[in-house]
């Protein structure tokens, strides 16, 4: 199977419309992700980064186009084989971490589990294990408000990873953390990867790219090359993450 794309989109368009208004959020976008790589996704704010990536996540429903994962197409299934696509095919890291605040740190991560009809006592089990992995056996009984934000995001990379799905979307998943707490989480999606996982992340973050084995431009919901991309950005006035740490 490694000689097929994991992901393949074709036109890709999704329009929002409000009122009057409707706003393009992506353009005709088709795209292959090969299986076991790392895409990195850059572009400004409002080129449609965050809906690409809730698209492939089966979170939101394209207005025209396709997409593939392995052999199924997302847009024909019903929402129950969708639910089971979102549970056991996708993980997703999203900005702000989007935890139960209720829950301890074992619960957040079990939570996505409690739909398999998995006994609790291996729910646990597997929770512990991960959470092991991300480094935080000993924050498994804190609550979210009881971790920094880089040990809340370790969490939800926890949670993502809760079901084994071979694919990862993280959208800008260091953008609310410190510059050596975002590293952290960048080098934990790279050893993710090199494990075998397939990882798509949204970024502003220089640093993402010496993990990336591909990178994607968008630029008014479109794809673009990386000299139109630089074309396009080089006068812009964004906020740029702090570059100071660069490795
Ligand atoms: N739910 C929505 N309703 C209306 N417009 C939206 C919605 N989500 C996104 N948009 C618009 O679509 C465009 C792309 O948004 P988004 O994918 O969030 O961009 P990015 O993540 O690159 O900042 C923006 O113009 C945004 O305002
Ligand atoms: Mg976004």
């Amino acid at each position: 199977m490694l000689d097929k794309a994991l992901v393949r989109t074709r036109d890709l368009t999704k329009r929002y419309t409000m009122g009057e208004n409707t706003v393009v959020a992506l353009d005709g976008v088709s795209l292959e992700i090969d299986p076991g790589s790392f895409t990195v996704v850059m572009g400004p704010s409002g080129s449609g980064k965050s809906t690409l990536l809730y698209l492939l996540g089966g979170l939101d429903w394209p207005t025209s186009g396709s997409i593939t994962i392995g052999e199924d197409e997302i847009e024909k299934m019903d929402e129950n084989l969708l639910a089971e696509y979102r549970r056991n095919r996708v993980g997703f890291i999203f900005q702000s971490f989007n935890l139960i605040p209720s829950m301890p740190a074992e619960e957040n991560v079990s939570f996505p589990l409690r739909f398999a009809r998995i006994p609790r006592a291996q729910r646990h089990a597997r929770a512990q294990e991960i959470l092991q992995k991300v480094g935080l056996s000993d924050r498994a009984t804190h609550k979210p408000t009881e971790l920094s934000g880089g040990q809340q995001q370790r969490v939800a990379v926890a949670r993502a990873l809760i079901n084994d799905p071979p694919l990862i979307l993280a959208d800008e998943p260091t953008g609310n953390l410190d510059s050596q707490s975002g590293f952290t989480i960048m080098k934990l999606l790279s050893r993710l990867h090199q494990a075998g996982k397939t990882v798509i992340v949204v970024t502003h973050d220089p640093r993402m790219r010496q993990f990336a084995t591909n990178m994607l431009y968008l630029l008014d919901g479109k794809v673009v090359s990386e000299e139109a991309y630089r074309k396009a950005t080089e006068n812009m006035t964004q906020p740029i993450v702090e570059q100071e740490e660069i490795l």
